[in-house]
Formats: C-alpha cells, structure tokens, sequence
C-alpha cells in the first residue's frame, strides 16, 4: 500500500467513526423520546368500551380466566356504539383486521352480550378473558392503516364497518355468524307458514328489508339524501319477479306499519313479518339470512342479512355509500334506482 492509499484509507476510517457518532448524538434521542409508557387494566379499559355499566355475570368463571397468558404483541378491539347492525359489523371488523395482522382480538363484553342473544358459538373471547393483564394506552391506533408496530393495540371506533377487509374472507365469516338452533327453527317456519298462505310449493323467496324510523333522519342530515321511494321496492321486485316465476316477497323492517300502508302490488305475493314494535331484530335477521335472495335499501342491518342469505341481492343507489360500494365489489349485488 502506498501512502498515498493509507491516507485515504485513514481519512475513510475517521469519516466512518464521525458519521456513527453523529448517528449516536443526532438520531437515538428521537427513538428514546416516545410518549412515557402508560399502562392501564384492561378490566378498567373494557368498561371504557362498553356505553352500559358492566355487570360482572361473565360467562367464563373467574378460576379459569385468572390464568390466561397476556397478549405478547398488542390486540384489536373495538367501541361499542349503534344497534344489532352495527355491533354485528363491529365485531367481523375485529375479526377481519385481527386475521388480517395476526394480532389477538377481544370485545368488548357488552357487544358480545348483545351478539350472544342470537348467534353462538362466536370465536373472539372478551376482553374480561384477559382483565387481570395491563395494556399500554399510548400504544393505540384506531385503523389498520396507522397500524405500523406489532406492539400497537388496533382500537377500532364505533360504527366501524370495514367491509373491504370483510369481503376477502365471506364464508368464514358466514359461518361465524351461527344463529342459536331456536332462531333457525323460527325463520324456517315463518317461510313454511309464507308458503303455506299462498299456496306455492318450494317458492323462491325474497327478503325485502325496508329500513325507516332514525334511518330517515340520518340519511338526510349526513348525506342529504331522501329515503328510498316506494318505487324502488316495487320496481327491485319486479326485477325478481321478472327473473322467476314462482317468487314470494317476505317483507321486515323497523317500521313494519309504513310497509303495510305503503307497499301495494296486485303483482306481487307479500308477507309483512316483523313484530308491530319493531322489537325482535335477530328474529327478523334469521328470516332475512334464510331467504334465497335479498332486496335491501341501505344500512348495515340489511346489509348484513343480505350478505348472510348469500343470494343475489338489489340495492338502493346511494351515491358512494356502503352498501352501494358493497355492490361495486360482490358480482351478485346489484345497484338499482
Ligand atoms: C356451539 O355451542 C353450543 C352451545 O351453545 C354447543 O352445544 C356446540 O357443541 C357448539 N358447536 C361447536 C361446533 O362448537
Ligand atoms: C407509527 O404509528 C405511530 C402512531 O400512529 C406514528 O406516530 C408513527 O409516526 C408511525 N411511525 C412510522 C415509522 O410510520
Ligand atoms: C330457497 O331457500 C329455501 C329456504 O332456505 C331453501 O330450502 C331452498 O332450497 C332454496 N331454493 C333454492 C333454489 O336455492
Ligand atoms: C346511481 O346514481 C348515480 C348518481 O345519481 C348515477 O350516476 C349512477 O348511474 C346510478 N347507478 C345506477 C346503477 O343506476
């Protein structure tokens, strides 16, 4: 080697040395300056989740829950807001965005109360199940989209419906969604006592979900949009009825009186279903799940039916919205006016 060359053999050396000291003094404290650690019971963190207080008439005994391993990496769960509909899409959010990270999921006790009224056998254990452990709130982001560290907790927020995600796994989530044997034996009977009425014999029967009370407001005051006109039920029946010669309509709604007065059709054979008071929405939802097609306007109550009957289905054209972007994915929806 020349001397030449050690000089500049040296002169590299020093560089290095200056660079990965300037990477100690300049870079690290930017790592060691996130948010102090805040570690909070998730015991304490379920009820935050929950709008009711928590009772403490868990399904799982204490004695067997006081030994569960904490979650390693962070978990996904979710707030609880909305009726049947929305916690029903709340939960196959967690389902989705956990199998999507292979992070664990958890809910909420209060969702899985209200979930458990009507489906069993459902796979994601409640939060209570690791009550004793802690989890560190500033580890929390809210969409998988932020979600960047394994360490993170997903903390998806109420109303959620992350129906992309949802789409990729439909038959497993189909059979997520089990009803209890009581509710299946009712939604068979009512379509044998539909069939019965009108005399047909194997009919194909399409459910028609007409969503009103809050619904109408809500559509107005969040995306100046009217409620589907009675046209539009009319002319989706049509549309099945044109399809097949030997359909019966089985109409649900939280409105079940706005129905009957406004849904005539000399053409048309209609069962109104749904109780007076719009009480019994997973009886209603067992109904829509066992018809062999879907007529629907919007919302994620009947959005849910109608992915679960796995039928064709007819939609309401809300610009951009849900359950219209639903029907731009899944080959059997179709948009209509
Ligand atoms: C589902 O839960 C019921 C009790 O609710 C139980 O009897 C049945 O064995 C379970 N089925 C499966 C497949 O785990
Ligand atoms: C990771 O996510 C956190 C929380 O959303 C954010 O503050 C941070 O900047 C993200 N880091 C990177 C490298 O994207
Ligand atoms: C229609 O639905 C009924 C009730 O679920 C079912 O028994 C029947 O096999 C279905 N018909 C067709 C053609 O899929
Ligand atoms: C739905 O409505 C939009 C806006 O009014 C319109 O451009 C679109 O063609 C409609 N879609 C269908 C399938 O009718």
């Amino acid at each position: 080697m020349s001397h030449a060359q050690q000089h500049v053999l040296s002169s590299a050396i020093v560089l290095a040395l200056l660079v990965v000291l300037g990477i100690h003094i300049f870079l690290f404290p930017m790592y060691t300056s996130t948010p102090p650690v805040h570690h909070t019971k998730i015991s304490a963190y379920e009820q935050a989740l929950c709008r009711t207080t928590l009772k403490n008439n868990i399904r799982i005994p204490t004695s067997e829950w006081r030994n569960n391993p904490c979650p390693k990496y962070g978990i996904v769960s979710v707030v609880q807001g909305g009726r049947l509909g929305n916690q029903i899409w709340e939960y196959a959010s967690v389902w989705a965005t956990a199998r999507r990270t292979g992070l664990e999921p958890f809910m909420p006790r209060c969702i899985l109360k209200t979930l458990e009224e009507h489906f069993e056998n459902l796979s994601i254990p409640p939060l209570s199940y690791i009550g004793r452990c802690t989890m560190d709130v500033n580890q929390i982001v809210n969409s998988l989209g932020q979600w960047n560290s394994t360490e993170q907790n997903i903390i998806i927020p109420r109303h959620a419906a992350y129906w992309s995600l949802i789409l990729v796994w439909l038959d497993d989530i189909r059979r997520e969604f089990t009803f209890k044997p009581s509710l299946k034996i009712y939604a068979e009977r009512v379509l044998k006592r539909v069939a019965e009425k009108f005399n047909l014999v194997s009919p194909i029967y399409v459910s028609v979900h007409v969503r009103r009370t809050d619904y109408v407001d809500y559509l107005w005051q969040k995306l100046k949009t009217r409620p589907a006109p009675v046209s539009y039920y009319l002319s989706a029946m049509d549309y099945f009825a044109d399809k097949y010669s030997n359909v019966v309509f089985i109409v649900t709604s939280d409105n079940i009186a706005w129905c009957k007065y406004n849904l005539h059709s000399k053409r048309h054979k209609m069962s109104f279903i749904s109780d007076n008071n719009g009480k019994g929405p997973g009886k209603d939802l067992a109904v829509l799940s066992v018809c062999n097609h879907s007529i629907i306007d919007y919302g994620t109550y009947g959005s849910f039916g109608a992915i679960l009957a796995a039928g064709e289905t007819v939609v309401y054209n809300v610009t951009a919205y849900f359950s219209t972007l639903i029907a731009d994915v899944l080959p059997n929806w179709r948009i209509m006016n």
